[in-house]
Parts: C-alpha cells; structure tokens; sequence
C-alpha cells in the first residue's frame, strides 16, 4: 500500500522511537513534526529529515492523515482535540487524556467527526505478548483464575531530563507505567468489571538528579504507591502493584495463574521477552515464540497497523476504545483509593483482533 502520512507533535524524550520506528515501517512516512518549543521540532526535523513546522502548519497541510500527540499527559486532550477539528485522525501517547471525563469527550468529538483514536501502549502487539495471548486462548494455562502485576522502582527523576509531569495529575505509577499491564490484562482477559485499591504517597517533594534540572524539586501531586485489583468480566482477579518509592525489591513482574498451570508474561513495557508455562503439577518451560516483532524496539506499530486498518476499513488494534476502558480502569485505583469503596467500570471492550503467528518482524497482517 501506498504509506501514510503522518505528522508528529510533541518533539521530547520518546519522540526518537516514533520517528525510528515510523521509518522501519513501510506503511507509514512521517511528513512533519512540531512541537511548543519551536527549537526541539527543528531539532528532530534535521535529525530524521522531516521538516519543523508551526503547530497550525501541521494541522493544515492536506497530506497528512494521521497527527501522533507526544505531547505530556496533561496536552493529550487538548492536542488531540485540535488534530480532530482540523479533520485528522489521532494517535496518542498513553494515558489517553488525563481524565477519563477528557478522554470521554476525545472520544466523542471523534466519533462525531468519523475519525479515529489510536493510543499507545502498543506494546501488547509484541510477539511475546501475542504468544501470551495465543497460550490463553488455546487453553494451555485453563480458566484465568489469578495473577499478579508489579512494576515497581525507585522513580523518574534520576532518569528523565524533564520529570516533573510523572509527579503531577496524569502522571503518577499507574497512569504512567499502568497503561502497559492493564492494556495487556485486556488484551489477554478481556473487559474489566471492577477495581479496589488502596494508595499512598512515599515522599512529597522528589530531587531530580539528572541532567539538565540537576537539583530541580518537585511537589509530588499523585500517589506514588498503588495497590489494587483488577476484576474482569471473566471472572479473574488480578493484583497489580504500581510503585516509585521501593529501593529493593524481587517480585516477579507479571504472572497468570489457571485452572491447569501458570504463565510467566514478560514485562509489557517492552514487545519480546521471555515467556513461560508451567503446567499442572510441572516445571516452567519456556515458550518459543517466532511470529513477528520479537526483538527490538517497534514503537509505531500501533500507528502502523492504525494506518494500514485505515486503508482496509478494518479496526485497528491499539485503539481508542481500548485505552479509554483501561484509563478508566486506572482511575478507577485512584477512585477506589480516595473512597474506600470497589468501582464498577461503565466502559467496556472487545478484545483486539490477535496478529496471526508466523508474521516475519514488524509486519502485522
Ligand atoms: N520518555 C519515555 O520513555 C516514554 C515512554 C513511553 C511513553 N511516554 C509518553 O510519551 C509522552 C511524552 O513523554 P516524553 O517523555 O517524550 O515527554 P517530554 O517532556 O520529553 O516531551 C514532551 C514534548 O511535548 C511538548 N509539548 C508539551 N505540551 C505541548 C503542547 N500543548 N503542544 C505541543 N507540544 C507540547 C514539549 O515541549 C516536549 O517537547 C507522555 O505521555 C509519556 O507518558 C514516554
């Protein structure tokens, strides 16, 4: 097919794995980028060899169809609700908007314009997590009874050279780094029916001790350890432990207990890693898993497989539906937290279309 154009807004940190994964596409090109600060879009536009344009340039050049928002949490809605007013379909970084009421209303000005939503993470189209995914629906694990999810460390601030939004509303463990194991939870289970949780804030303030803000502090505004469970329609429950406070620890990051053995899932915020069955009474055994998009770093696929759904008219997997019932499934933690009580999700899903096993690196159907 003919690749389609996309634009790219928000020229930071994660930008460079769009721009190279967008070029490892052949269904993709990426036309323009922008971004607040007039110096990072050129910055990225020399680097990739697109060019930098003003906000209000992108959003009006005819060509491109698909505007992808690395804005931080706090833009996404409101950047994603000017690429929709200018007639272009949307691809978000995670969450999908700050609030569920905001990516409600995303949603809607969407659907009301016939375009799309697609929003990170993009990971769960992974081979290995698509493996997972094909070991659930073969049985080979049984009925999903349990599992448990820990993604826990020490934080941001010694790492990324602008972290301060993970401290603020939007950000916070389970907005932030939750997006990748509730998505794949989703992916694996289905919808999910109701959240418990319970959280709390280690530290109010954060030292940031990497370059160029060495020294920065910030006023932490979200809870930054995060207990709770996730009930899915399915009936499964699974625990999910969501931390930058811990300085130590030896969890096991993702684990699927069923009625006739267990899964070890690899980590979500990556696409390949090693996955595991252990069935009833027996040892872990690994899993090969050949089918595509094992290895590396692919981020783009999701708009990839956005844009080639686009020309299909099929639905495209890393979709805005998804991220809404797993934004709300987020809040809902912070809900549950606030108020003592278990909340029922109103949202709900289908789960996306696997890619079929076998697929060489990168392509998707
Ligand atoms: N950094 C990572 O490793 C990483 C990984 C996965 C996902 N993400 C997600 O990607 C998004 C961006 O993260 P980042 O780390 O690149 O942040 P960043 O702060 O490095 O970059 C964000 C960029 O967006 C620009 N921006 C902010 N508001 C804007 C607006 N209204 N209009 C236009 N530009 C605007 C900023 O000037 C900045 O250049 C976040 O949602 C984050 O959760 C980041």
């Amino acid at each position: 097919m003919t690749p389609v154009t996309l634009g790219i807004i928000g020229c930071g940190n994660i930008s460079d794995a769009y721009f190279r994964g967008a070029a490892g596409s052949s269904l993709v090109r990426v036309k323009a980028c922008a971004d607040l600060r007039r110096e990072a879009a050129e910055a990225k536009a020399r680097q990739y060899g697109v060019q930098a344009l003003s906000i209000e340039e992108l959003l009006a050049d005819p060509e491109i169809e698909i505007v992808i928002n690395l804005t931080v949490p706090l833009a996404h809605a409101a950047v994603g609700l000017q690429i929709i007013a200018a007639g272009k379909h949307v691809y978000s970084e995670k969450p999908l908007a700050a609030t569920l009421a905001d990516a409600r209303a995303l949603a809607q000005a969407a659907a009301t314009a016939g375009l799309r939503i697609g929003c990170a993470p993009d990971t769960f189209l992974g081979g290995a997590h698509q493996a997972c995914r094909r070991l659930i629906d073969e049985g080979r694990i049984g009925q999903v009874v349990g599992g448990a999810a820990a993604v826990i460390s020490r934080g941001m601030e010694m790492w990324h050279p602008n972290p301060e939004f993970f401290f603020k509303p939007g950000g916070g463990p389970i907005l932030d780094i939750g997006p990748y194991y509730v998505t794949q939870l989703i992916n694996l289970l289905g919808p999910v029916k109701r959240v418990a949780a319970v959280a709390t804030k280690g530290y109010p303030t954060r030292k940031v001790t990497s370059e160029p803000l060495n020294g920065q502090i910030i006023q932490v505004e979200v809870p930054t350890t995060v207990n709770g469970v996730l009930e899915f329609e399915s009936g499964a429950n699974i625990s999910l432990t969501a931390s930058w406070d811990v300085w130590k620890n030896k969890r096991i990051p993702f684990e699927i207990y069923g009625t006739e053995g267990s899964m070890m899932v690899p980590d979500p915020n990556r696409f390949g890693g090693e996955v595991a069955v252990a069935k009833a009474g027996g040892e872990w055994q690994a899993i090969a898993h050949t089918h595509g998009n094992t290895d590396g770093e692919f981020r783009a696929i999701g708009v990839a497989d956005m844009a080639a759904a686009i020309v299909a008219n099929r639905p495209h997997r890393a979709s805005g539906a998804l991220a809404l019932h797993a934004l709300e499934a987020m809040e809902a933690f912070q809900t549950s937290a606030d108020e003592g009580r278990r909340v029922k999700l109103e949202t709900t899903v289908e789960r996306p279309a696997m890619i079929p096993p076998g697929l060489p690196t990168g392509q998707i159907d």
